[in-house]
Parts: C-alpha cells; structure tokens; sequence
C-alpha cells in the first residue's frame, strides 16, 4: 500500500532524527502553539519541512515544527503545523503523521483545537474536554483504500475519548468542562441556523479538526485525550459573528489557564 509506506517512511525519519518514541504527542491546534511554551525543559525543534511526507499547513498561526522535551518524568512531543479537511488534505493525509507516530511508537495523544461555543453557558475562555463527538461535515480516515492495511474496518467509537485520561484532568482541573464537539468541514463559519441544530443534538463546541485523528488514533489501539479552547461563541449564539481574529485574540487572551491545562492534561496520562 503507498499510503502505508508513506506512513512508515516517516515513522522511521522519526526514530531516525528523533530517537525513542515520546511517552505523549500532543497535536496542537489554532491559537494553541504559544500555550505550549515554557512547558518542556531540554526543548529540541525539528522543523516539519525535513520531514518528507509529512504534510505542511497551509492557514497561518500553525507554525510548522516538532519541539521535544520532558514535563518532570514525562517524554513530550509538541507537533505544530496540523492540517484540515478543509485545506484541501484528504482524510488519509490528515492522520499520517498521528499513524506514523503510533508505528514510531507513541501510545497517548493530547488533540487541542480552537472552538465556537453553542451556547453562553459555555462562554469564550471555557477550556472542555471532549466526552465525545458528532461528526457533521470531516472525512473519515478509515473510508477507502487508503488504511494503513488496505482493509475496511468497522471500529467501535465509544470511550474513543479516554474516560479514565479525561476524569484524571478533570480531577486536577476543576474548571475544565466536559462536552460533545461537533465536527464541520468548513473554512467557512457556520449558519447559525447550523449552531442551533447543533446545539439541539447536544453538541457543546463547534470546529473544524481533531476528528479524523482521534478516530485514526483509536483504530491504532491508542489513547486519547481531546480539549477544545471556546474561542468564541458560534455563529448566532447572542447574534456572534465568528472571525479568525477573535479566535486568535481569545486564545491569548486566556492564554495562561489553557498553558496549566495542557500541563494536567500532560501528567494525567500517567495517572493510570
Ligand atoms: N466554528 C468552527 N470552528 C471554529 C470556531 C467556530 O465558531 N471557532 C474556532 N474554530
């Protein structure tokens, strides 16, 4: 299969360049690459354009590099540069590097996206923990021939969000929420006749990532552990009018919490 040599060219440039696997990856998303600052000691970078087949973004604010480092005893790999559906990558080139990170070795990942808030109980700043997920509008990365084993495979999607991971962070971080995250294609923001069906189905966040990776991550056999930022409230939602910028300004803005979050969300991995 092409795709899985692709996917094993690079988990070999991995081990290669950066040696034994990292005991947790954490896929940064929009407005979440600075939040990771400061939260490794011994940090090494590795710029994404050496690595061959892994694809490069193409939105601005993700920036395209790995930083390796340790959180006390905990090996950490911080990976910018997540592509979308939405930039034109297929399902199968979303997930190449979260497959090839699992062959390299890696068992845990943390998936952070930047997300629109379908009600003002959930107000902009609110970090959440994905319980689960209504996927609207991403591509599945299991369809076509494009799996690493050429093989269709019927996958069983529940706890595909790490109950025993999640409640760990929650039990370290009182104020992390838990909801579903409701998955669209986008770039385009969405209706607010859309919020509104989302929020009728019981989706609390609404965002453009994090679904195709969590389900390729799983079908692996790893774990995950997903937390949306509210960056601001969906389209509608007390007449928003969603823009990048606010998105950005946001995260910043509530910057700091999300930067101690991800460091529980971090140690909570090993609460086993
Ligand atoms: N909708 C979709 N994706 C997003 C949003 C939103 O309102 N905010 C940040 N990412």
């Amino acid at each position: 299969m092409k795709e899985q040599q692709n996917i094993s060219w690079l988990a070999a440039s991995l081990a290669a360049k950066l040696g034994e696997a990292p005991d947790v990856a954490v896929v940064l998303g929009s407005g979440w690459a600075e939040r990771a600052d400061g939260l490794l000691d011994g940090i090494e970078r590795f710029d994404l354009n050496d690595f061959e087949n892994w694809p490069l973004p193409r939105v601005q604010g993700h920036a395209p590099e790995l930083r390796l480092g340790k959180l006390q005893d905990t090996r950490v790999l911080l990976c910018g540069g997540r592509v979308h559906a939405y930039e034109g990558y297929t399902a199968a080139e979303i997930v190449r590097p979260v497959r090839a990170m699992i062959e390299w070795g890696v068992k845990n990942f943390i998936l952070l996206n930047a997300a629109g808030s379908t009600s003002e109980s959930y107000p902009p700043g609110t970090l959440m923990a994905l319980a689960d997920h209504l996927n609207m509008g991403l591509p599945n990365p299991l369809t076509g021939p494009n799996t690493p084993t050429g093989q269709i495979t019927f996958v069983d999607l529940v706890d595909l969000y790490d109950p025993t991971w999640r409640a760990a962070l929650t039990a370290t971080c009182t104020d992390v929420k838990t909801g579903i995250y409701a998955g669209m294609l986008g770039p385009s923001y969405e209706t607010p006749a859309e919020v509104a069906m989302v929020a009728q189905l019981g989706g609390h966040a609404v965002g453009m990532s994090t679904i195709p990776e969590a389900i390729a991550a799983k079908a692996a056999g790893a774990r995950v552990l997903a937390i949306s930022m509210m960056t601001n409230l969906a389209a509608g939602v007390g007449g928003s009018r969603p823009n990048h910028q606010e998105v950005l300004d946001t995260a910043a803005e509530h910057g700091k919490r999300a930067s101690e979050v991800l460091k529980c969300a971090v140690l909570a991995a090993a609460a086993e």
